[in-house]
């Protein structure tokens, strides 16, 4: 496996300052007075939204998950400001991210945080650029030691935090399925969320289909160290009927990009392997442990290595991609002597050894 890829080891991890601490802070949208120290009290911003999307035409995602639209700062009458400081509308939102060490953060947005039409750098540039700006307490007189871009990786860690405990999909279980023919009333849909997450939601649609919901919160300090506390929506509560709403199932899994390379055929080529730059991320008992971090060699600890899928001087046939796969001899299955912990590697190998292990190509 030595040297089919070329690898680039990420840049050093860069050091952050950290929020400032704040002491007996106030909710949001909840004061009586006003309030001045704006880096541990979100204002005008205060009422903050999760928002979620559920994409069928085209699907995106997996088909039994909601993905991530953002993390909004609305004022407390539901109005919002947007594009707050065109000076930290940053466009290397995956740089940054790497540059903090966020591979992990960067992996689960690749596949919960997506763009519709696959321009996920875009998608996320945008929604930083447009709200993220706007959210008083990530200014950078907010941190102590402030270094800059450090903001970015706190506002996509915290949005992926309170998207992973808002799950849409599961919440609307009970009763609220995605089905082609039936469909559901508004106050249905609204009843699911207020028994799962306590308060209604807003809810989208488009051709009378749900395609959003928007979770509310008022925060008690800041976005990066404070609480937040479900709330009812104030502002635009729905944009669907009242009746008649259908919730359609994803198709599948979305198309995945890679798929079996024909023998001699490049990697690169648009028959389908891997392609651009990506982590392999090691996959055993059907679930993910570490990375591959050089030729051959397993870490379930530290910095994956990104990948760029170039043939170096090696027969294409050797090792390719079989549905997202390192594949060898079309095998996907590779072995090693034990699963990795803590700073032990572990080398793999062809050779049937204790531990079964694959490795799932990850585009970043
Ligand atoms: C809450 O604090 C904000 C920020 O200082 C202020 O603009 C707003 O008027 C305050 N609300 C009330 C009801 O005093
Ligand atoms: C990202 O871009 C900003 C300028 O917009 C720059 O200051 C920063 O160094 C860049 N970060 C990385 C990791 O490339
Ligand atoms: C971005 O999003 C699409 C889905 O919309 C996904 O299939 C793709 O892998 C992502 N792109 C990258 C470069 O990770």
């Amino acid at each position: 496996m030595a040297s089919l890829l070329l690898v680039s080891l990420l840049a050093p991890v860069a050091l952050a300052g950290s929020p400032k601490t704040c002491s007996n802070p106030q909710l949001s949208c909840q004061n009586t007075t006003s309030v001045s120290d704006l880096c541990c009290f979100n204002a005008p911003g205060g009422q903050i939204l999760q928002t979620q999307f559920w994409d069928t035409n085209p699907s995106t995602g997996p088909s039994n998950s909601w993905t991530i639209h953002g993390l909004w700062p609305d004022h407390c009458d539901g109005t919002y400001d947007s594009n707050c400081d065109s000076s930290r509308a940053y466009t290397n939102i995956t740089q940054i991210l790497q540059s903090y060490g966020k591979t992990d953060l960067l992996a689960y947005m690749n596949e919960y945080w997506l763009d519709e039409n696959g321009d996920n750098e875009s998608f996320w540039e945008h929604e930083w650029g447009k709200h993220g700006t706007c959210i008083s307490t990530f200014k950078p007189s907010c941190y102590t030691g402030y270094t800059s871009t450090e903001e970015v990786p706190d506002f996509f860690q915290k949005t992926v935090d309170i998207f992973k405990t808002l799950d849409t999909y599961t919440a609307t279980n009970a009763g609220i399925v995605p089905s082609s023919s039936k469909t559901y009333t508004a106050s249905q849909i609204q009843a699911a969320f207020v028994n799962d997450f306590g308060y209604s939601v807003s809810i989208q649609c488009a051709s009378g289909a749900l395609d959003e919901v928007w979770y509310s919160f008022d925060v008690r300090g800041s976005i990066q160290t404070g609480t937040f506390v479900p709330t009812e929506p104030v502002g635009s509560t729905s944009s669907c009927s009242s009746s008649g709403i259908k919730y359609l199932p994803k198709s599948g899994s979305p198309t995945p990009t890679t798929t079996t390379t024909g023998g001699g055929s490049s990697p690169t080529g648009s028959g389908g392997s891997f392609s651009g730059s990506g982590y392999l991320n090691a996959v055993t008992s059907g679930s993910q442990k570490g990375c591959l971090i050089s030729a051959g060699t397993w870490y379930t600890s530290g910095t994956c290595a990104t990948y760029t899928a170039t043939v170096s001087g090696v027969t294409a046939t050797v090792f390719t991609a079989s549905n997202g796969f390192l594949s060898y001899g079309g095998k996907t299955t590779f072995y090693a002597a034990g699963v990795p912990s803590g700073s032990t590697q572990q080398a793999v190998s062809t050779t049937s050894k204790s531990v079964s292990v694959s490795f799932e190509w990850q585009s970043v």
